[in-house]
């Protein structure tokens, strides 16, 4: 057995949900494996199969490469482990929001922080992740699982991560283009007007709270938002119109996954309306001229882990 050597599984997250801005998140059953070895020589390897395969740095600019060593430069092994050996297997699309950048960050810190003998709690395992990605939407639930409710005040980041009391199916569509965060970011407006920001406390709050009674019938309500949706409509074709479709179809609430451009409904479960769903938001897209494919996931308990 290789010591320096360890697999990680990494759920890919849906930010936002709707209302929770930057805020609220969710892990779901697609997933990215990591095995790293670390190397005492120089030395970096770095292979990708899966989503986006092709387009993955492999050289120091990979982004789970430099997680690997914010932990081994922060554990005090930065001088001990110079190299490494990377493969990776991708499910999760990339930059679709469904959190791939985080999943790739969390699988590094994670891996690392293992084979070096675990010297840091998950703790302090998001708030690296955070300071890496900027928010930490994505990689809390990436890290805990579940629903994630984070905020972070002058670094300190916190989050809180409960399973709702609803056992939910989601119904994701991923359209056949991609969407950085960083132009879906651009599109947002530098401030936004009180009422707005009542409508999103409001709607956030209430989401949180049905999720964890059980309270069906608020979702649809409860996923609205005014904040973010409104402003990034423009690039996804078909989005108000992919909404429809899914509530048409029996979704008990929708809402752009993270910045986009993947669009998330949320279901009982059942198969027939699962699948439903997931037909018309394919074919709702479809008339807007976008091919999606439709993936139905159930929510991640677990959290990243070591396999
Ligand atoms: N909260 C972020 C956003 C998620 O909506 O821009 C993207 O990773």
């Amino acid at each position: 057995m290789d010591l320096n050597k360890v697999t990680v599984r990494v759920p890919g997250t849906s930010a936002n949900c709707g209302p929770g801005f930057d805020c609220l998140g969710l892990a779901a059953t697609i997933y990215n494996d990591l095995e790293l070895t670390l190397l005492e020589e120089k030395t970096l390897s770095i292979e990708a199969h899966g989503d986006g395969a092709e387009t993955i740095p492999t050289d120091e600019k990979n982004i789970v490469w430099k997680a690997a060593r914010m932990v081994l430069d922060r554990s005090g092994n930065g001088e001990k482990f110079k190299g490494a050996i990377l493969k990776m297997n991708n499910n999760i699309p990339m930059s679709r929001g469904l959190g791939s950048s985080a999943a790739a960050i969390v699988a590094g810190l994670t891996a690392a922080n293992e084979i070096v003998g675990k010297p840091f709690p998950k703790k302090e395992i998001l708030k690296f992740a955070t300071e890496i990605e900027g928010h930490p939407d994505n990689v809390a639930p990436a890290i805990y699982g579940g629903f994630t409710i984070s905020t972070v005040d002058r670094g300190r980041v916190q989050t809180f991560s409960f399973l709702p009391k609803i056992r939910l199916k989601l119904i994701v569509a991923v359209p056949d283009f991609p969407l950085s965060t960083r132009i879906a970011r651009q599109v947002l407006p530098k401030s936004v007007s009180m009422k707005d920001a009542v409508f999103n406390i409001g709607r956030a709050s209430m989401l949180v709270a049905a999720l964890m009674q059980g309270k069906e019938k608020f979702l649809e309500t409860a996923f609205d938002d005014a904040l973010h949706q409104p402003y990034r409509t423009k690039l996804v074709p078909g989005m108000q119109e992919v909404f429809q479709a899914a509530k048409k179809a029996g979704a008990l609430g929708v809402c752009l996954s993270g910045a986009g451009p993947c669009l998330i409904a949320f279901s009982e479960t059942k198969k027939q309306i699962e699948n439903n769903i997931a037909v018309e938001m394919v074919q709702a897209f479809k008339k807007n001229e976008v091919q999606a494919a439709a993936l139905i996931l159930d929510l991640d308990t677990r959290g990243a882990y070591i396999v």
